[in-house]
C-alpha cells in the first residue's frame, strides 16, 4: 500500500537537549514546542512485496542504505506492524536541511505517519508520537497539533508528545531569518553526546521543570512579553550548555550574531521580538502577528539576511492524497 504524509517542523520554546537513554531517545527533561505552517517535508511510503531492498530519495538525492536512520525507522514500523516488505521512499522539505530549522523533526514525523499508514496498521496518535520519537526526537512533537508538550517519560511508552492548545489557540507568528544556507558540522545527535561535560548541565536540569510549567503558564494565559522574555533566555541557556560542553559546541555564525543583536535593539526601540535558535546558523524570531509585517521590513534591510520565512502555528502531520511517485 502507498501513503503519503505532510509533517511540519516545530519550534522549541523549552528545549531538549541531553537523552537519558540513547537508544530510545528518552530525553533528560520534557519540553514544549510550536508547529511551523511554513517549514514542512512530504513523504510517501510504499511497501510492495517486489521491493527487494528499500529505496530512499530525500530532496532528490538517493540515500545509501548502509547505516540509514530512514531504515531504521522502517524496520521500528514493519515490525510494529507486523509486515516484512521492503519499502520506496520519497521524501522533499520546502526548506534547507541542517541549518537549524529542524528538518529531521518534520522529516521523521512525516516518514512515520506516512509509513504506519502504507503498513495497514492502524496507530493511535500517542503510538505514532512514539514512533517518531526513536527515529528522531523532536519529531514526536511534530505528530499532534498546534502547541505540544512532550512528556519526558521514564520508559518508551510514557515518552510522548501532546497537544496543549490547538494551532489558533494564539495568533503569533514564528518568523525565521536564513542568514547562511551552510550546513552545521556536528549534528544534533553528536553535540548532543557532550551535554553531561558542561559544568552548567546539572544547575540547568535543577530549574527545567519549574521553567516548563511557567512556560505553559505564560501560553494558556497569552502574556506574550513574558513569554519572550523566558523562551530567548531557556535558548541562550541551551547555548551556555553547548559552548561550555567539551568538545566546546558553537553553531552560530556572524550572521546568527548580527540578528540577535538587532532583535535586542529592536526590542529597546519598542518592537516586542523575541530570539531562539537551535543547532545552526539560522534563527527563529517569534512576534505578535501584528508585529510581522515591521519585523520582515527590519529583516529585508538588515546585513546578511538571506531568506525570510513566516510561520503561523499549526496542526500536526496527517495523511494528505498527492502522492510524490
Ligand atoms: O530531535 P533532534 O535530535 O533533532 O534534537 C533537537 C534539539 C534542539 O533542536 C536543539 C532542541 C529542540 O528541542 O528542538
Amino acid at each position: 500500500m502507498k501513503a503519503t504524509a505532510i509533517a511540519p517542523s516545530n519550534v522549541a520554546f523549552i528545549k531538549y537537549w541531553g537523552k537519558k537513554d540513547v537508544t530510545l531517545r528518552l530525553p533528560e527533561n520534557g519540553s514544549l514546542s510550536m508547529n511551523l505552517s511554513g517549514l514542512t517535508s512530504t513523504t510517501t511510503v510504499e511497501f510492495h512485496a517486489d521491493y527487494w531492498e528499500d529505496f530512499i530519495e530525500i530532496n532528490g538525492v538517493r540515500e545509501e542504505n548502509k547505516g540509514s536512520r530512514v531504515v531504521l525507522h522502517l524496520d521500528r514500523v514493519r515490525e510494529s506492524a507486523g509486515i516484512k516488505e521492503k519499502a520506496k521512499v520519497v521524501s522533499v522539505n520546502n526548506f534547507p536541511s541542517d541549518t537549524g530549522l529542524s528538518s529531521s523533526a518534520s522529516g521523521f514525523a512525516a516518514l512515520t505517519v506516512a509509513a504506519a499508514a502504507a503498513a495497514g496498521s492502524t496507530f493511535t496518535e500517542k503510538d505514532l508520537s512514539i514512533l517518531a520519537r526513536q527515529g528522531s526526537g523532536s519529531a514526536c512533537r511534530s505528530i499532534p497539533d498546534g502547541f505540544v508538550e512532550w512528556l519526558d517519560g521514564v520508559t518508551s511508552e510514557t515518552s510522548y508528545g501532546v497537544s496543549l492548545h490547538p494551532s489558533n489557540w494564539w495568533d503569533i507568528a514564528d518568523v525565521v531569518a536564513v542568514v547562511n544556507e551552510g550546513k552545521k558540522s556536528v549534528s544534533t545527535t553528536k553535540g548532543m553526546e557532550f551535554v553531561t561535560t558542561s559544568p552548567f548541565f546539572p544547575v540547568r536540569l535543577a530549574r527545567i521543570k519549574e521553567k516548563l510549567m511557567k512556560v505553559k503558564e505564560l501560553l494558556a494565559q497569552k502574556r506574550f512579553v513574558p513569554f519572550g522574555e523566558l523562551i530567548e533566555a531557556e535558548a541562550l541557556e541551551m547555548h551556555a550548555v553547548m559552548l561550555t560542553s567539551t568538545p566546546s559546541l558553537m553553531y552560530w555564525t556572524p550572521g546568527t550574531l548580527r540578528v540577535m543583536k538587532s532583535v535586542k535593539k529592536w526590542r529597546d526601540e519598542g518592537m516586542p521580538v523575541y530570539f531562539t535558535m537551535n543547532t545552526g546558523q539560522d534563527i527563529h524570531i517569534l512576534c505578535e502577528s501584528k508585529t510581522v509585517d515591521e519585523l520582515k521590513s527590519k529583516l529585508a534591510d538588515a546585513d546578511g539576511v538571506r531568506d525570510i520565512i513566516v510561520n503561523k502555528p499549526a496542526r500536526g502531520a496527517h495523511l494528505i492524497q498527492d502522492h510524490l511517485f
